[in-house]
């Protein structure tokens, strides 16, 4: 199974949207890929509404979405028109679904991808999401149990955080948000490290040599992120 850094493997798979050719038809694009373990299920429909309903916020950060489980394309088609036809969930309902669902019946992409975790399913994919890069590297992996719905304002967080790290050269503390300080790379020298204590450098606030923060308002950031 592919790791942080790596490169995500390639595939062609059958899916709601017609033929997906990764990483072909994706070039360019940030990719969520994730999987679910099974059509008509509670969770996994709480999920694809929600994943469905933010897809605009996704695609705001140049970042599609692609869902795939190993039940075959007809059962597939069959619940999402129930999703649009008959589920609520929350405020949402008449939601459809215009990303892929992969038909993964063969398992090929669930085996290339470690989507299948036997001590917990045998038969299914685990409730996993792949996050990748336009370079086409695997930059964040995911995985919950069945029994719990992924959180969706997280996987938007991590899109967020993952273009701000690259496009701003920061790292982010725990629990950041859009807006709040960002921690800059380490200093390099000692001399770095005096100037940063000493105030020197007036853009970078130091706790300590090696943790020090500066100012990344959300304005700039969505600019950056979204402007391009
Ligand atoms: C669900 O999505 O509700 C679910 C799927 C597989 C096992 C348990 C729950």
């Amino acid at each position: 199974m592919p790791r942080i850094g790596d490169t995500a493997p390639a595939f062609t798979a059958e899916s709601t949207q017609g033929t997906v050719n990764f990483p072909a038809d994706y070039v360019g694009s940030w990719v969520i890929l994730f999987s679910h373990p099974a059509d008509f299920t509670p969770v996994c429909t709480s999920e694809f509404m929600t994943f469905a309903t933010m897809q605009e916020d996704f695609a705001r950060y140049n970042t599609k979405l692609i869902g795939l489980s190993v039940d075959g394309l007809y059962s597939h088609i069959a619940w999402l028109r129930t999703i649009q036809e008959k589920m609520t969930y929350r405020d949402m309902k008449n939601v459809e679904v215009t990303f892929p669902l992969i038909d993964d019946v063969s398992m090929n992409v669930a085996s290339k991808y470690g989507m299948i975790m036997p001590g917990e399913a045998t038969t299914s994919a685990v409730r996993a999401v792949f996050v990748i890069d336009p370079a086409g590297l695997v930059r964040t992996i995911l995985y919950y149990p069945l029994a719990l719905g992924r959180n969706f304002d997280e996987l938007l967080r991590i899109i967020k955080g993952l273009q701000t790290a690259d496009e701003f050269d920061v790292a982010l503390p725990a629990d950041w948000r859009p807006g709040e300080r960002a921690i800059v790379p380490p200093a390099g020298s000692c001399g770095v490290a005096k100037d940063r204590m000493s105030g020197e450098d007036t853009d970078v606030e130091c706790v300590d040599w090696f943790f020090c923060t500066r100012d990344l308002p959300e304005e700039t950031i969505e600019k950056a992120l979204t402007e391009r």
